[in-house]
């Protein structure tokens, strides 16, 4: 190929080339192919508007974290329940999160942001990057104790290229709001990083497939070990599926911390369903979820805080 190649295209390959190889490391042995990914790979995008020199994209660095470890206030207190649960093939690596050397070197900003323009570039999915009108990669403090995750952008997240912005979002601002916290001193970001696409629909959302989930993950999974955060909240079903590979239901698995890589996860319900389901005693379940998470990172928490949403 020729000295004219794009640096898009240079962040589009780089990030391939790495996404394949954790997934590769995850386990999985097939991607599905066709011809238009083919195509999509061997085509340099077109150059755009005069862009700064290509980010030093690390390639080499290990798909496995080194075993520095950072300690962790609380954590590992909870015992996991028994080998019942049925667990799906989405299941995660079990390293525990640790700085990665690339990572070690350079800042979580700048991790971050080489991450960001790799997500943004990415067309893994034809499919969804032909449908969406913005990646939406995520959104708040790198060095967040608390990180969010959802399930994938709404019409509104996918308009505006930010997570939790809608409905369901100004739900969730209003939930950190109530913990002491605000949106940038936390991050939320999602499983999927594209819009579901609703092929012949103007309107309405589905839910991610497993292949999606499965082959947007990674991206996920390098926010985690950029931020490192002290406790995740898994929003509802598809987070809960993505992070713990656990299809038993959120009504099941929420209030109780289970772990991620050595990091403290709270399932707790969907702001979606919290909006069909105004009952004080379900506002109740996901404060009390959110008491434990402020209680395990060390934050104050105020006499009216406890008794929020309790029937006076
Ligand atoms: N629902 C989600 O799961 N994520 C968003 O970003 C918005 C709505
Ligand atoms: N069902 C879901 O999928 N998510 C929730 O948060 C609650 C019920």
């Amino acid at each position: 190929m020729s000295g004219f190649v794009s640096t898009d295209y240079d962040l589009f390959l780089d990030g391939t080339i790495r996404h394949l190889k954790r997934l590769k490391a995850m386990g999985t042995r097939y991607v599905a192919v066709n011809t238009e990914i083919l195509n999509a790979l061997s085509t340099p995008l077109p150059r755009r508007r005069s862009t700064s020199p290509p980010p030093d994209v690390p390639l080499t660095g290990p798909l496995v974290p080194n075993t520095i470890d950072r300690p962790r206030a609380g954590s590992g207190q909870q015992a996991e329940p028994s080998g019942s649960d049925r667990v799906s093939k989405l299941a995660s690596n079990p390293q525990p999160i640790t700085p990665s050397e690339p990572q070690a070197k350079e800042t979580k900003e700048a991790a971050m942001e080489t991450l960001r323009k790799e997500v943004l570039a990415c067309q893994i999915c034809p499919h969804l990057a032909r449908a969406r009108q913005q990646v939406v990669f995520g959104v708040g403090n790198v060095h967040a104790d608390l990180m969010f995750v959802g399930e994938a952008p709404g019409a509104d997240e996918d308009e505006q290229g930010e997570p939790f912005v809608g409905k369901a979002g100004q739900l969730l601002t209003r939930i950190i709001q109530a913990m002491g916290l605000s949106r940038d001193l936390v991050y939320i970001g999602n499983i999927l990083k594209c819009r579901p696409d609703t092929p012949g629909q103007t309107s309405g959302n589905r839910k991610p497939t497993p292949e999606e989930m499965q082959t947007c993950l990674p991206h996920l999974i390098r926010q985690i070990e950029i931020i490192q955060p002290k406790v995740l909240v898994a929003l509802g079903a598809t987070a809960v599926e993505g992070l713990l590979g656990k299809t038993i239901g959120i009504t099941k698995l929420r209030g109780n911390f289970r772990e991620y890589r050595g990091i403290p996860v709270m399932p707790t319900y969907h702001p979606a369903y919290l909006l069909r389901n105004q009952s004080l005693a379900t506002k109740r379940e996901v404060w009390e979820d959110m008491l434990q998470v402020m209680e395990k990172i060390g934050l104050p928490i105020s006499e009216k805080q406890r008794k929020f949403f309790l029937k006076s």
